[in-house]
């Protein structure tokens, strides 16, 4: 879909920042979500007055409703959403402190369910929406001294397949998106860091994201599961 209001999560950097730059670059207002108020104003800098910086922190489920509240109110009904921002560590569980595992099932899961539920009721009164969930391949599979946040990837996944099936009727559509390993500083990497045939390129994978966008409003993409030729231990 070309045009139209979006909302980005995780928008600073990495995934989501690819894919706000290219809504913009598909006619989009996109609303910016993200802790870092300075790497939001570089990327409106960068990308034009398109990006509404919004700087939020999805870990305060209060501060995130009035922020929702406030922004619905000021800008209008969203035409869309990517719920792109994720926290993770690969760590033992019981190294997690229990205060940074429920940090991690806001940001992952809690705050998707806030974010969708704020922005439903305007796309119903239009009929039509699109919610897309950015996942990890890690949705579908085990993965030892990851449990937390593999625990929130397939909570998302049931979300996703869940809220797709109440909606479609009404003209909502719930894409997910199961990346494996992407080239970005998720988890404290660097961009750089990974070997290119082991991970996907951040532009690429933020074109697939884009595309799965711009598909006929007829249909639906339900899931996508993008792996980096190179990754066989999955
Ligand atoms: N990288 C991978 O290998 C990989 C693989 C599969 C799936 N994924 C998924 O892909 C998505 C994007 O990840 P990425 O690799 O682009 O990660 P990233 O480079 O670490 O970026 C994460 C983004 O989320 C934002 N964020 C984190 N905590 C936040 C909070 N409390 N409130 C608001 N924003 C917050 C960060 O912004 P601030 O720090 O400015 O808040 C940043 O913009 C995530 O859902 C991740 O789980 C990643």
């Amino acid at each position: 879909m070309r045009g139209g209001l979006w909302l980005v999560t995780g928008a600073s950097r990495g995934l989501g920042r690819e894919i706000a730059a290219g809504l913009v670059r598909r006619a989009c207002r996109v609303l910016a979500v993200a802790r870092d108020p300075h790497a939001l104003a570089a990327l409106h800098a960068e990308a034009g007055d398109a990006i509404l910086p919004c700087p939020l922190d999805l870990a305060d489920s209060q501060a995130l409703s009035r922020g929702l509240a406030a922004v619905i109110d000021t800008h209008g009904p969203f035409d869309g959403v990517v719920n792109n921002a994720g926290i993770g560590s690969y760590r033992p569980f019981l190294d997690h402190g229990e205060m940074a595992l429920l940090e991690l099932l806001q940001v992952n899961l809690g705050a998707v369910m806030q974010i969708c539920h704020a922005l439903l009721p305007g796309m119903l009164a239009r009929g039509r929406g699109h919610i897309v969930n950015i996942g990890s391949d890690l949705g579908r599979r085990p993965l030892a001294k990851m449990a937390p946040y593999v625990a929130s990837k397939h909570g998302l996944a049931g979300f996703s397949h869940s809220l797709l099936r109440e909606f479609k009727g009404a003209g909502i559509r719930v894409s997910l998106v199961q990346p494996g390993l992407i080239d970005t500083g998720f988890g404290g990497r660097k961009p750089g860091d990974i070997d290119p045939t082991q991970c996907l390129a951040t532009a690429d994978l933020a074109q697939i994201v884009l595309d799965l966008i711009d598909a006929p409003a007829s249909l639906v993409i339900d899931e996508l599961t993008v792996h980096p030729l190179g990754q066989t231990d999955f």
